[in-house]
């Protein structure tokens, strides 16, 4: 084979953003929007026809530094907007491991691209959940540290964490997610947040209370309780508020959304980024959310995870 191509969706987080990082459960749900590789043997390494280009594509480089640097052209496209909340790296690191094992005949399973992309996010950003990347090789949703795990797919070890990764069947639901146009690093966000727990025993608190509302936030999803799961999801929002994660452009979307939502916070790392309402009026929070200078997306949930194209 000379040319491969897969692509990988991105994601949002129902519950556990941040929290996860530390060995809590999280929920998350890939999205309708997609970031492509294309690979082919080559004499050179190029990325979208520039040489020199590794040092800006940290995430390809990780991946190519373990396939022993093979000479190949590559080629990117993706509408998960970067910086977004949305796990456009995760995504993008998928996609790559998946092309590269593709062209050199390596095997594609989930499990072997799943944790070699979270190898290349926690390279990049020293820091960091194998949740984004597993959300996004699998694709549908996937529950994190679920209490009683159903439908295991794999199990991620780092330190003292342990990250049980499980497929999840969201129930049809409404979401509707709001970029701020505001794009936020997530490693910096991600190493405030240790910072603060670290120095400060409230913070631990504050991220026991969201593993417990992620936990709670499992069962609602079971049921298919909305009106559980949007109250929860906003109890979340205050929480990673206290954490420092949010901030004012976030908080203007949730607010404004709160009338036609169960519940609203932001998805992500925040800082910017991304905020998610859940709804049975999604033409009411979109107009909400671009009343107030935010993108409104509308998820379709049940999204496939990384493939060839
Ligand atoms: O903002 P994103 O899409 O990179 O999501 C980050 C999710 C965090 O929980 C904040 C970090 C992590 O590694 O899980």
């Amino acid at each position: 084979m000379k040319t491969a191509s897969a692509s990988a969706p991105g994601k949002f987080v129902i519950l556990g953003e941040h929290a996860v990082v530390f060995g809590k459960p999280a929920v998350a749900v890939a999205i309708d929007r997609r970031f492509k590789c294309t690979v082919s043997k080559s004499d050179r390494v190029t990325i979208n026809g520039e040489e020199n280009a590794l040092a800006l594509h940290p995430h390809i480089l990780s991946v190519l530094d373990v396939h022993g640097h093979p000479y190949i052209e590559i080629t990117t496209e993706s509408d998960i907007p970067s910086g977004s909340g949305l796990g456009s790296s995760a995504a993008l690191a998928a996609s790559f491991s998946f092309a590269v094992r593709s062209l050199l005949g390596e095997p594609t399973d989930s499990e072997a691209v799943a944790k070699e992309a979270y190898e290349a996010e926690y390279s990049v950003q020293g820091i960091g959940s194998p949740m984004d990347t597993s959300a996004s090789v699998h694709g549908m949703g996937i529950a994190v540290n679920a209490p009683e795990p159903e439908n295991l797919l794999w199990r991620v070890e780092r330190g003292k964490n342990v990250w049980d990764i499980c497929g999840l069947d969201v129930p049809e639901m409404t979401f509707v997610i709001g970029y701020t146009g505001k794009k936020a690093l997530t490693g910096p966000l991600v190493e405030k947040v240790r910072r603060y727990k670290e120095r400060n025993s409230f913070a631990k608190d504050i991220i026991d209370e969201i593993g417990t509302v992620t936990l709670e936030g499992m069962d609602a999803i079971k049921k298919g309780d909305r009106v559980k799961l949007g109250d929860l999801m906003t109890k979340d929002h205050k929480l990673l508020s206290i954490l420092g994660v949010s901030g004012p452009e976030l908080n203007k979307l949730v607010d404004a959304v709160s009338d036609y939502s169960y519940g609203a916070k932001l998805t992500g790392a925040g800082g910017g980024g991304s905020m998610v309402a859940l709804t049975d009026e999604p033409e009411k929070v979109s107009k909400a959310i671009s009343s107030r200078g935010g993108t409104p997306i509308t998820v379709k949930t049940g999204e496939p995870g990384v493939r060839a194209e």
